[in-house]
């Protein structure tokens, strides 16, 4: 099969495409609607099947006679830590925490709320709550109590799970603290938290509050998989908006499983029994997708990595990992490339592991840049597939079909769009514009299977963020153009939100945090690019009339205010004053200037601007602060 068939069959016949990767999936009962609308006038796939995700991933498996293959391979650098769960194991474990949760009244569409580091408890436990037809949401370690707590609020979850700690290189990073602190903040209170204690630290357990996990799961009896609809949700995952409200992605368990079977093929050419290594974390999507639930749907061996591309010990720890695991496919962001680049240029430590196994490198999360790109494809001699997606979709836009047609690559592209998507770049006015010309990047509606259907609790969320902009395309937010072959180029966001080290991040959000210093009057809060994160956050700070501070204090306070809140994760670590800021004659801060400044793009003064010299000063000030490159 070609890549052209395949596309186009999936965009002009979408229902037949669909119904027949459907098919490649084991329902309990097979989906006869294939694409309907529900009761908000949404296009949503395999309604009437009946099914349920962790049947799919692990019992079915077994039942097939893979119950002896390796499910999980769990490499802990920072405990010293190896070991192992077959798909039995694994499927044992999943149902017996299941039964735990159960004793806990979770049911089906009951939400449960995950606190945990890399470990493979983390899998174990998310299973279990899609073994159990409830919506888990798992939130990232790097996250302050006042995420978590905001996160609590939103998903109204009956159990929390936890562990005690998290490892961070050599620091431990105690949990227990920062999630009673987010109990205490949060209006909604969990009826019980599951705590693993780690042999790093202890957690003090609270009694009528706290469960002990090793307790718990020694006294459950296991519980069987809830059937559940296509439709049904199977997670709510927060991402970052505009605002300081992250959005609940909520994700249905039939289009997630079909789409996350297909990928595996077609986009990372794995077959059941190869080694798929994606080293994220459970608390992103990618962690979701490609370290849960796409390489156990597909038969594969997952491997749960509990380090850092560089200092667990050293840069050679990826291609440590996958020579001793035999990894057919290591995705990870482009990040974690670049930190490796940084630490062992010449890639000495490549040279030092048996990496044949490994056929394919594969990054997403952020902007892959034409060096990073060169220096990994001339270093590894693998070929380097970038593909763009989102937390929306759950799974690629854009790439190349590693398993279907491997087409040649573009520095700077993401390749084509993947079977499923028709992506059109739009105006300003939600008009198709001709190849070679930037603007939006919208995706024609129906969106395929995985992606999202509305925003958790707030469908009007959904209309109004994703729907509107251009009536029949989701927008997605990031802009880009196609070249004439239909390759896809992504130039980066459209809104404010920022990708710092492959981690999403509200500026928005930011902003409210540093506002509330009773020093700040105004402030904007841009990415501008970083060498290594690919973009990092800086402050713009006007400060109330009168306030007389010193600016290195001030700074040192924003920062922290900000590490409090969001967490260490935001990595803000730089506020600069200013005199003014430029502004729309109605006061609206010119944000986009201000991005276009730090990108050392050319722009046009807007006739709408209140004090043309407040750009020119402000745009010294970044060059003068070394904050003004190319990107
Ligand atoms: N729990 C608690 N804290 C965490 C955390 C977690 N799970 N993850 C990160 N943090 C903390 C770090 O300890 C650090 O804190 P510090 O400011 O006190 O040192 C801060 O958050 C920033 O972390 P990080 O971005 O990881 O920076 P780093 O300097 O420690 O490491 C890299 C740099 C490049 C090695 C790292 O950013 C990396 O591995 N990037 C790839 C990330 C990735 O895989 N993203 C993919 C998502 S698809
Ligand atoms: P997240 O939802 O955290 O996965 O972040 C999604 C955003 O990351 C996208 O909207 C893009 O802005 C950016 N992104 C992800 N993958 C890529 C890529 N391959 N190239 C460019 N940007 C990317």
């Amino acid at each position: 099969m070609s890549y052209h068939a395949e596309y186009t069959q999936s965009v002009e016949n979408p229902e037949a495409f669909w119904a027949e990767k459907a098919a490649d999936v084991p329902w309990y009962k097979k989906p006869e609607q294939i694409l309907s609308k529900d009761e908000n006038g949404i296009y949503r796939w395999f309604a009437d099947g009946e099914m349920n995700t962790a049947y799919m991933a692990l019992d079915y498996h077994v039942e097939q006679g893979r119950g002896d293959q390796l499910a999980v391979i769990y490499d802990s650098p920072v405990t010293d830590t190896r070991s192992t769960l077959t798909y039995k194991e694994m499927r044992d474990q999943v149902a017996l925490f299941a039964g735990v949760l159960k004793d806990q009244g979770v049911e089906k569409g009951d939400r449960v709320v995950l606190y945990m580091p890399m470990i493979p408890e983390a899998l174990i436990a998310m299973l279990a709550v899609a073994r159990l037809g409830a919506i888990h949401s798992v939130v990232f370690g790097g996250f302050a109590p006042h995420e978590l707590a905001v996160r609590i609020e939103d998903a109204e979850p009956k159990v929390l799970v936890s562990a005690s700690c998290g490892v961070e290189v050599k620091k431990i990073i105690e949990y227990k603290p920062m999630l009673d602190e987010a109990i205490s903040l949060s209006a909604h209170k969990p009826d019980a938290c599951i705590i693993l204690q780690r042999p790093q630290a202890k957690a003090e357990l609270i009694d009528g509050q706290d469960v002990d996990w090793d307790q718990a799961m020694a006294k459950a009896t296991p519980s069987a998989c809830v059937p559940v609809k296509g439709t049904d949700p199977l997670y709510v995952l927060y991402t970052s908006g505009t605002t300081g409200k992250p959005k609940g992605v909520q994700r249905d368990n039939g289009g997630h499983a079909v789409a996350l079977k297909y990928s595996m093929k077609a986009i990372y050419d794995m077959n059941p029994g190869d080694v798929f290594w994606a080293a994220s974390d459970v608390g992103w999507v990618v962690g979701h997708s490609y370290i849960v639930y796409a390489p156990l749907l597909a038969g594969c061996t997952t491997v749960v990595y509990e380090g850092k591309p560089v200092r667990t010990p050293d840069a050679g720890a990826f291609w440590r990992v996958c020579a001793d695991y035999k990894v057919k496919a290591l995705f990870a962001a482009p990040t974690a490339f670049r930190a490796i680049k940084k630490e062992d240029p010449e890639a000495l430590e490549f040279k030092k592991y048996d990496t044949s196994a490994l056929k394919t490198i594969f990054m997403a999360g952020e902007r892959l840049d034409p060096p990073t790109y060169d220096w990994t494809v001339e270093k590894t001699g693998k070929p380097v597939v970038d593909h763009w997606w989102q937390t929306e979709t759950g799974w690629a836009i854009c790439g190349n079909l590693t398993g279907i047609e491997l087409k040649p690559t573009k520095p700077g592209s993401s390749t084509l769009p993947i079977p499923g998507y028709n992506i059109e770049i739009l105006d300003s006015e939600g008009n198709p514009l001709p190849r070679g010309e930037q603007g939006s990047i919208a995706i024609k509606l129906p969106l395929p299977p995985s992606c999202l259907a509305t925003v958790w609790g707030d469908f009007e969320r959904f209309r109004t963020g994703y729907l509107t902009e251009a009536p029949g395309y989701y927008t997605t937010g990031d802009g880009g153009y196609m070249d004439e072959e239909g390759y896809v180029f992504i130039m980066g966001r459209t809104d404010d939100v920022i990708n710092v080290a492959g981690h999403r991040l509200s500026t928005g959000e930011m902003e409210e945090i540093v506002a509330a210093h009773p020093a700040v009057a105004e402030c904007a809060v841009i990415g501008v690019n970083d060498p290594l994160k690919g973009q990092a956050p800086i402050g713009l700070v006007l400060l109330k009339d009168g306030v007389d501070t010193e600016e290195e204090v001030l700074e040192k306070e924003l920062i922290a205010m900000v590490r409090k809140e969001i967490g260490p994760i935001a990595c803000f670590n730089r506020a600069i004053v200013v005199q003014r800021l430029p502004k729309t004659r109605s006061g609206k801060i010119l944000r986009k200037l201000l991005r276009q400044i730090a990108d050392g793009k050319e722009y046009t003064i807007p006739s709408t601007i209140d004090d043309p010299a407040s750009l020119s000063e402000i745009e010294d000030i970044m060059n003068a602060q070394g904050l003004v490159t190319k990107s």
